[in-house]
């Protein structure tokens, strides 16, 4: 245990406090709700101990939060003058004790500094990008990953992430979508939950996990034009039923902190915005935690044309409700914060409620008895091998299976003796991964073709042919990372070259893999796209190989719907595996060969082509001339892929749906049941949705809503009968009409089945 000295003699009473607390926030003390408040109550006492001796510099410092790309002097002398509470972006844990000892040994008060970093798919170990892990539809995959990720990043220092992002988004030319767990709140609030739920454990500072950040809130996702920072105009109606619920689930599961966004929302920034984070985050669902800005945000709020100067940016942020500004250069708060107070723009008591919730956090956390990481265990919990296999496993549940016409997959090792591997993602090492890795090997990195090779029988021969180049040259904050990672264009000739080898291999084989999509840079922030073709020359190779008449499969790797419709009526297999991370490639291997069976659904609506975006599947319905809904007069109003679906090896079939009361009095719950049968002769998942449609009341509801769903493993054959809870919170929504939550009594559809066009329908009745 580290001690930590105190100034002087008359805080023996906060030393002798320290101990008792060091005891009593051991985790290993299994507590009960009385100590659970006796635990707070503690916390509360020695935040504001702590808070006593603080001057109001000191104050404003554990409000500043910085970047660190590359600590220096001036930085350390920061930290030891106590204008720093927090340290973003390091990953090595000597650099990390570094900082964190000048804060404990040479800060007036030791407190010790806050490190985080955006964890959002794996730290060492990178597991599928959080898009993908929706389309799993397994909450407790998704926590078992985020309580690896944690592992690891707590093991080289890092007590915080910037994570979950729970953005509602139906917009796919936004590249952040790919962060998100894609259009639908319901989903989005259980993919919400699990994440913070496998982040923070079972509370704030339990052993080898960190502290989850919910942003960005709110409304990020509806970014118009899918433009990355672009406003968002969100109705009431909207916000309350789409956008915030997530949100709401996040703070359900105890989440420590809120991350604001950045775009203007109905017009007021967020990050300046104290209807959403003080009306709404503490006065109306009482959060307790604090809210961090959004890097620069705070500075930001001048570029909005919202405040005056820097100055005023600064306090107007701080009287919204953010408790810290992060800041990647200097920070707006450290440099106005103190002339506010003197001059009463600020008031004292407000610095210490903006103050309060943050140093509660670093004691929850234990960083005053724990400041600092053993740098020698560091390396072999992030090397870890059962987290590759969690990696794979997840990467596995992830992939969804789009179209399978003939029965192209699984591949039997031995049916083929040449495989052909074909496409721009194959062999980059770099694409397996997605956005927001920083701390994993790339080299580690499995690429498709080598897990191919790896699998195919020593009787079978795998070609390999890149066929066309995808330019890396996005405008992504993080685009100098791929600074010399992309190789140098191919000449007019090579291309050609190129081209032709794939088209020949392709002929000389028995059957084709063709990896295309995004490199891994083009989802992800500031990386929107107005269109969502294949990018390059994909498309143009794609329909190359199929005209060699070759049995072809395309595995895509990306992180939005991209405009596959010619694929899907001439490619026989359609495998959708996200950016799979660490492990890509064994997993794909493993579903390509049948070692695993696909199972994972869609977390958004698949579009025809751009055109028709946003689309989704919990539209309303209005207008519709002789019970048509067909809107375009030159494309179908239905979407390519609905929400949910995703095909198996296996083929399932629904029956017997059953609501356990046909009337259900207003404010009860109820259960709803359903046999589901693998009708096959394999074993496989399917995914167990439940959809209502409130047929009228206060407001027009949407034509269906997801309301409960159920992964499931059924062998050959297996039937299940499968029982989901309906509640009275999921009957209820907020009415525009009477701007409240209200649950109407209603005659209610329902359906179960595998996506949101299942058909299997009852009805049932919901009265006073
Ligand atoms: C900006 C991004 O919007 C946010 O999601 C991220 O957490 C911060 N940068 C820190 O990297």
């Amino acid at each position: 245990m580290t001690t930590i000295r105190i100034p002087d003699s008359k805080h023996v009473l906060i030393l002798a406090i320290s101990v008792a607390l060091a005891l009593f926030l051991n985790p290993s003390f299994t507590l009960g709700q009385t100590s659970v408040r006796q635990r707070d109550k503690a916390v509360e006492v020695r935040a504001e101990n702590l808070l006593k001796q603080m001057t109001a510099d000191e104050k404003i410092g554990q409000l500043s939060q910085t970047f660190a790309f590359a600590p220096g002097a001036t930085l350390e002398k920061r930290i030891r003058d106590g204008q720093i509470g927090s340290v973003l972006f390091l990953t090595d844990p000597a650099q990390i004790n570094k900082l964190q000892r000048a804060a404990v040994e040479g800060s007036r008060l030791h407190i010790p500094l806050l490190f985080g970093l955006d964890v959002i798919h794996g730290f060492r170990t990178v597991f599928p990008v959080p898009i993908a892990m929706a389309a799993s539809w397994d909450p407790s995959t998704v926590e078992k990953a985020q309580a690896v990720a944690a592992e690891e990043a707590r093991a080289v220092g890092i007590h915080w992430t910037f994570a979950p992002m729970v953005d509602i988004a139906r917009d796919p030319r936004w590249g952040r979508i790919v962060e998100g767990a894609g259009e639908d709140p319901y989903l989005g609030s259980a993919m919400a939950a699990a994440q913070v739920r496998g982040f923070q454990g079972e509370y704030l500072g339990a052993p080898n996990h960190i502290i989850a950040c919910a942003k960005h809130f709110a409304g990020y996702g509806a970014a118009e034009g899918g433009r990355d920072y672009e406003a968002a105009s969100v109705s009431d109606e909207q916000l309350q039923n789409v956008y915030f619920p997530p949100f709401r689930s996040a703070l359900d599961a105890n989440v420590g902190t809120f991350m604001s966004a950045y775009m203007d929302l109905n017009g007021v920034p967020a990050t300046g915005n104290r209807w959403l984070l003080h009306d709404v985050l503490r006065d109306q669902w009482h959060f307790k935690g604090f809210v961090v800005s959004d890097a620069d945000a705070v500075k930001d709020l001048k570029t909005h044309g919202f405040a005056m100067d820097a100055a005023d940016a600064a306090v107007r942020a701080f009287h919204a409700g953010v408790n810290m500004e992060m800041a990647v250069g200097s920070s707006d708060y450290e440099a106005n914060l103190p002339l506010a107070l003197k001059e009463g723009r600020i008031t004292a008591k407000q610095l210490d409620d903006a103050v309060r919730p943050i140093l509660e956090t670093k004691i929850r956390l234990g960083l005053f008895e724990h400041p600092y990481v053993d740098e020698t265990t560091a390396k072999q919990i992030i090397g870890n091998p059962d987290h590759r296999i969690e990696a794979r496993k997840a990467a596995e549940l992830s992939a969804v299976l789009l179209r399978n016409e003939g029965g192209v997959l699984p591949m039997k090792s031995t049916t083929y003796k040449k495989i052909a591997v074909i496409g721009p993602l194959a062999d980059s090492k770099w694409d397996m991964q997605g956005s927001w890795t920083f701390a994993n090997d790339v080299k580690e990195n499995v690429t498709v073709l080598s897990g191919i090779r790896d699998q195919a029988g020593p009787d079978t021969e795998v070609e390999y042919a890149q066929g066309v180049q995808i330019s890396r040259k996005y405008p992504s904050p993080f685009a100098a990372l791929m600074q010399g990672k992309q190789p140098a264009p191919w000449s007019e000739e090579q291309a050609k070259t190129e081209f032709a080898t794939a088209v020949q291999i392709a002929k000389e084989s028995d059957v084709v893999l063709m990896v295309l999509g995004e490199s891994q840079d083009m989802s992800g922030e500031g990386a929107s796209r107005s269109s969502l073709d294949l990018p390059g020359q994909q498309q143009q190779l794609l329909e190359a190989v199929v005209a060699t008449g070759k049995a072809t499969v395309l595995i895509l790797l990306n992180g939005r719907p991209l405009n596959i419709t010619w694929a899907a009526k001439h490619v026989p297999a359609i495998l959708e595996a996200w950016y799979p991370g660490t492990q890509a490639g064994n997993a794909i291997a493993n579903i390509v060969f049948g070692k695993s069976i696909p199972g994972g659904k869609l977390p958004f609506t698949w579009p025809r082509n751009v055109g028709q975006v946003p689309l989704f599947y919990s539209h309303t319905l209005s207008h519709s001339p002789k019970g048509q809904d067909r809107r375009y007069w030159n494309e179908e109003s239905t979407p390519l892929f609905p929400f949910g679906f995703g095909l198996s090896y296996a083929t399932f079939q629904f029956s017997n749906l059953q609501v356990s009361k046909p009337q259900i009095h207003k404010g009860v719950n109820t259960e709803i049941t359903v046999d589901v049968e693998n009708t096959s002769d394999v074993p496989g998942d399917e995914v167990v949705q439940l959809y209502i449609h409130q047929q009228y009341g206060s407001s027009s509801r949407p034509v269906r809503e997801l309301k409960g769903f159920h992964r499931i493993s059924l062998r050959a054959h297996e039937k299940e009968t499968v029982k989901l809870l309906l509640t009275k919170e999921e009957l209820t929504y907020w009415s525009s009409a009477t701007k409240s939550w209200i649950q109407d009594a209603s005659m209610f559809d329902m359906w179960a089945g595998g996506d949101s066009t299942a058909t299997l329908h009852t009805t049932f009745a919901v009265v006073q």
